[in-house]
């Protein structure tokens, strides 16, 4: 007989939401423990039993019995491994033993409080299931005593099972950002520490654990991110107790936080996603993200930026001429990159002087932004509002306005320093300038750039470690310029991916993937980005014939199905593109509009087809009445001819009208090597059902290098 299920109530709450269960033993005094995390364990599920059953069995030499390691974990309460807490009170107060005084259970949520009256120390813990099925928990610590209180680390830590025997997780550097890692979750520490001061290339990003061999559509996945823009630790930790956890908190500097008698300090959200299969552990965050009062919901416009047309050869007539061609192939949005503002002719001045340049506009901005607009494209703005250069008017007049860790200046990157934004006059002046640029000129869109690690970043009043509050006054920066300008989009660029996170995504639209835009690293660093970021916030742009990165050529239907899958853009001088390319952009751009609505709300989906060399992903609506797949040969092939794809994701009992879409390698296309031509890759394509796509899958056509093809499904 089944055990009663069991309803919130005080000891417990068992948080069910889109196929996902998060229990909580709230019992005793002690804080929260997650004693299941992972598929929904049903409405029937037994509280009790699952306390029985996931209680271990009492070994020699513990304290104090057997041990659950709550989501803050102390080792007052047993926990030998990373502490939750790490702090002192002038030497004291080293170790925590927090009691709970109050416990609200919600459908959505548990907010716990608790004290260490000893160490003078009150603690909230915040525990939620969203709707999409993700976990998201913070802390809020609180000095009581009546002495300051150092903070080292607040770590926050989710259960996995011994099931979960991989780690992936990834690293990267400028132009190759999120490279996956794969190492084995063995006993012991994997801990990724991110030290640059922003959320960084070589971070974890998402550090999921699963089953042996997971995939995007196999094995059970859990994963953490860290909503942090800052320094921050991702980490996975398996002891010989056979206790397995993620965790994750801020990276504090030493003697960065201090709380004065009454301060508080709020780590940072850690979110937690389960699925069976990558695909829905991001699916998870896509749909959470999605759900957002502010997520962008108008048609993602069709961006041209002028980075890598023009760098910083600004010139009205050279800018009109592309815009017209911009608008010509259907361009919605015209970004003006770097250059325009005080002395900045090149990247070695001038950041910081957030004036127009009277040097390269002589009559302001209001002549392209005339231009622009007229020809029904909005207008875009780049600033880097973090950052000054030593050669600029600002660091002469307040050169004390920068990070450094006392007298001495940090070494600079990119010829900059960082702009103390914690010092309220250096805050103003940013926010003055950048309100007054939004106030007086018709900007729609903010590219807003990071363009060094904060390095020996100081807050010179106080000669603190400044990295903390850098993060948290970029954060008030961008909510109070949002809050003046409600309709202007920002982007998040930081030397390309630098600062993906969804920190920063709670107050921005859309994130600048990489700088590298040749369309073969595209693949691998889209479908990356894309496990936590869905592709209506990723930056994709298609760049000219040969890429100004990597030196590598391709052609323009492969550059352009790749940027399709995310927010598309331009990033290529089409005055100087040959007509018969920008006819074909045109068409690419028409396909883009077509389609951007199933791209910016369907599930994405990927297949894990065996051969490397073949990479196949697509995006099916949510209501599974259509799907637009890319099959995409990023080598040369061992196998030949290619074999079968499958394509997930489709509903299993409809039936599916499915064939190559244009434009791009359609059966007189040029990507596909053709021997005696595929029976199905004709115009008028196959029907057959969601399950056998996804089951028997279709035959590929064999494909050159580095070129895809397109295929679409749509439901009959
Ligand atoms: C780095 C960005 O990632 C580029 O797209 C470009 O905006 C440059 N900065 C401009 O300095």
């Amino acid at each position: 007989m089944p055990s009663a299920p069991f309803a919130s109530n005080p000891d417990h709450a068992h948080l069910r939401a889109a196929g996902v269960s998060l229990a909580l033993d709230l019992s005793g005094d002690t804080l929260p423990r997650v004693l299941h995390w992972g598929a929904d364990l049903g409405e029937n599920a037994s509280f009790a039993a699952l306390r029985t059953t996931t209680q271990r069995q009492p070994i020699g030499n513990s304290i104090g019995g057997p041990v659950d390691v709550a989501v803050l974990p102390e080792q007052s309460a047993g926990w030998l491994g990373t502490p939750g807490l790490v702090g002192n009170r002038a030497g004291r107060d080293f170790s925590t033993a927090f009691r709970v005084t109050a416990t609200s259970v919600s459908d959505g949520g548990v907010v716990v409080r608790a004290e260490d009256t000893a160490a003078a120390l009150a603690l909230e813990l915040t525990v939620e299931l969203t709707a999409a099925g993700l976990v998201r928990q913070r802390a809020v610590l609180t000095n009581t005593g009546g002495s300051p209180f150092a903070v080292d680390a607040v770590n926050l830590t989710l259960p996995v099972p011994p099931e979960a025997v991989e780690l992936l997780d990834f690293t990267g550097r400028h132009l190759r950002e999120r490279a996956p890692l794969r190492t084995a979750f063995t006993q012991g520490l994997r801990m990724r520490e991110n030290r640059t001061g922003r959320t960084g290339y070589d971070s974890a990003y998402l550090l999921a654990a699963g089953t042996e061999a997971f995939g995007h559509r196999t094995g059970e996945v859990w994963a953490v991110h860290t909503a942090w823009s800052g320094n921050h630790r991702t980490f996975a930790e398996r002891t010989f107790h056979a206790v397995s956890l993620l965790g994750s908190g801020e990276l504090l500097l030493s003697g960065e936080v201090e709380l004065a008698p009454g301060e508080s300090y709020t780590s940072p959200w850690q979110y937690g996603s389960y699925g069976a299969g990558l695909d829905e552990v991001s699916a998870r965050f896509h749909d959470d993200l999605r759900a957002r009062p502010q997520h962008p919901s108008s048609p993602r416009p069709v961006v041209v930026n002028t980075w890598e047309a023009v760098y910083f050869d600004h010139d009205l007539t050279r800018l009109k001429d592309l815009a017209d061609a911009a608008a010509a192939v259907g361009g919605e949005r015209f970004v003006l990159d770097d250059g325009w503002f005080g002395s900045r002719r090149d990247d070695r001045r001038g950041l910081g002087d957030w004036y127009v340049s009277d040097e390269v506009w002589p009559d302001g901005l209001g002549p392209i932004i005339d231009h622009v607009t007229g020809l029904g494209l909005q207008f875009g703005l780049w600033v880097e509002p973090e950052m000054i250069n030593e050669d600029s008017d600002l660091a002469r007049a307040h050169p004390d306005w920068i990070m450094a860790p006392g007298d001495r200046l940090p070494g600079a990157a990119r010829n900059q320093q960082v702009l103390d934004l914690a010092r309220p006059e250096a805050f103003r002046y940013v926010f003055d300038r950048l309100d007054d640029l939004l106030s007086t000129y018709d900007i729609s869109y903010l590219k807003w750039d990071h363009n060094r690690d904060l390095v020996e970043a100081g807050h010179r009043p106080t000669g603190r470690a400044g990295v903390h509050g850098q993060t948290l006054a970029t954060y008030r920066l961008l909510d109070e310029l949002r809050a003046q300008h409600p309709t202007v989009e920002i982007e998040s660029c930081s030397s390309g991916g630098g600062r993906v996170d969804l920190a920063i995504l709670q107050r921005t639209d859309r994130v600048w993937v990489s700088d590298c835009i040749d369309a073969l690293e595209r693949q691998s660093i889209q479908r990356w980005t894309n496990t936590l970021v869905p592709l209506e916030l990723m930056g994709t742009h298609v760049g000219s014939g040969t890429s100004h990165t990597t030196h590598r050529r391709h052609p323009l239907d492969f550059r352009a199905g790749t940027a399709l899958f995310g927010h598309f853009g331009i990033e290529w001088d089409l005055t100087k593109a040959s007509e018969e390319d920008r006819t074909r952009l045109a068409e690419w751009v028409a396909l883009y509009k077509e389609v951007r609505g199933l791209l910016h709300t369907g599930t994405a989906v990927h297949a894990d087809h065996p051969d490397p060399a073949y990479h196949v992903h697509g995006v099916v609506a949510k209501d599974g009445t259509d799907a637009l797949y890319a099959i995409v040969a990023t080598d040369t092939s061992a196998y030949y001819p290619t074999g079968p794809v499958r394509l997930p994701g489709l509903d299993p009992e409809r039936t599916y009208h499915v064939r190559p879409q244009a434009p791009g390698d359609v059966p007189d296309g040029n990507a596909v090597r053709w021997g005696v031509r595929l029976p199905w890759w004709t115009d008028e394509g196959i029907t057959t059902t969601g399950r056998a796509l996804a089951v028997a899958g279709v035959q590929a056509p064999v494909l050159f290098p580095e070129r895809l093809v397109l295929v679409r499904a749509t439901a009959r």
